[in-house]
């Protein structure tokens, strides 16, 4: 059964051939250019929001592939979700101070599989054949335009975890031409050599190291944080990074930065409100944290190499409520 027939009481099919999906009192449908997301308010009224359908399924894709993040994705200033790791949010308005105090907001709160079935019938749908919503920009087709074909293989494609550490033995393998990894047009230059490894004996399962410069080079998509080693709850969680964060994260942690190569430029404001908090421009070398209270989205002119640092503990996010620990990483 396609979900056309399963889900066929919720769905319209509009003159351009996109679907119409329902989370709730949400709606969501696509023309050539734009998503539009309608809603009705908590005073009643009937309210919708615009995107640019590129930037829609750019940031449903990391919603749908990241199983909905830590804490908030916003897709734009308005409309986004908050994983409660067992249930999942949807908003509109709910953490824009303006529109909050308005009455223009909505969140709903969803079983995490319903909330995910639509999301991925929804990329599915919209996404048209010859667009990547994990490319950069300048390496994949357009999103606009009536409903043609789709695009699968991208949009199905599954997050590269390692379960100890990349390249150890029945672990997340390198990445090579052959494994159709190629080096990315920007990263000519990176040299490709793996470093020597002399363990004792009998401690050839314990001694480990590869080259995370050429593993980088070979990712094939942009802002998609990959598992490079685990430690119990401390994830690497290394990325390449070209053209805008497609989405605008709202930490529920603290969570470190560490730019391994060219810059990016992030904005960083208040999760609740939007209220802008700080810029801050990273070079090559330099390390940043970004605190429980804040969102963030980067800007990455030329594309580069970012390690992303996660507590993955999944009680974090009550200590933090409950003041049991700590809303930024360092005190001064
Ligand atoms: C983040 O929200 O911190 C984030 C997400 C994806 C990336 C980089 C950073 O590729
Ligand atoms: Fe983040």
């Amino acid at each position: 059964m396609n979900a056309r027939t399963e889900t066929a009481h919720l769905i319209r099919e509009n003159a351009l051939g996109y679907q119409d999906f329902t989370l709730g009192s949400f709606t969501f449908s696509r023309d050539e250019y734009f998503a539009h997301i309608r809603w009705t308010a908590r005073d009643g009224r009937p309210l919708s929001h615009t995107m640019d359908v590129g930037n829609f399924l750019r940031a449903l894709m990391r919603d749908v592939a990241w199983g909905f993040f830590y804490g908030w994705v916003n897709f734009d200033g308005v409309v986004g979700t908050v994983n409660h790791y067992d249930s999942v949010d949807l908003f509109a308005g709910s953490y824009d101070a303006t529109m909050k105090a308005a009455g223009a907001d909505l969140q709903s709160n969803f079983p995490t599989d319903v909330i995910r079935g639509v999301f991925e019938r929804m990329l599915d749908d919209w996404t048209n054949e010859g667009f990547d919503p994990f490319a950069a920009p300048l390496e994949t087709g357009t999103p606009y335009g009536p409903k043609r074909g789709h695009n699968r293989a991208a949009i199905t494609r599954q997050r590269e975890l390692a379960t100890r550490c990349v390249g150890l033995p029945g672990d997340l393998p390198l990445r090579t031409d052959a494994r159709g990894a190629p080096v990315n047009r920007a990263f000519a230059d990176v040299p490709q050599d793996e470093p020597q490894l002399h363990p004792e004996p009998g401690f050839e399962n314990e001694v480990h190291a590869f080259n995370l410069f050429a593993f980088l080079s070979r990712s094939q998509v942009t802002w998609n944080p990959s598992f490079t080693s685990v430690v119990k709850y401390s994830f690497m969680c290394p990325t390449t990074e070209e053209h805008i964060l497609p989405i605008i994260h709202g930490n529920d942690r603290v969570e470190w930065f560490f730019q391994m190569c060219d810059e990016i430029h992030w904005d960083s404001a208040d999760k609740n409100t939007g209220k802008p908090l700080a810029r801050v421009i990273m070079k090559a070398g330099d390390m940043a944290a970004m605190p429980a209270y804040c969102r963030h989205q980067g800007y990455s002119p030329k594309r580069s190499m970012l390690l992303v640092w996660e507590n993955g503990s999944p009680n974090l996010v009550y200590e933090i409520q409950k003041g049991e620990a700590p809303e930024v990483p360092v005190k001064f």
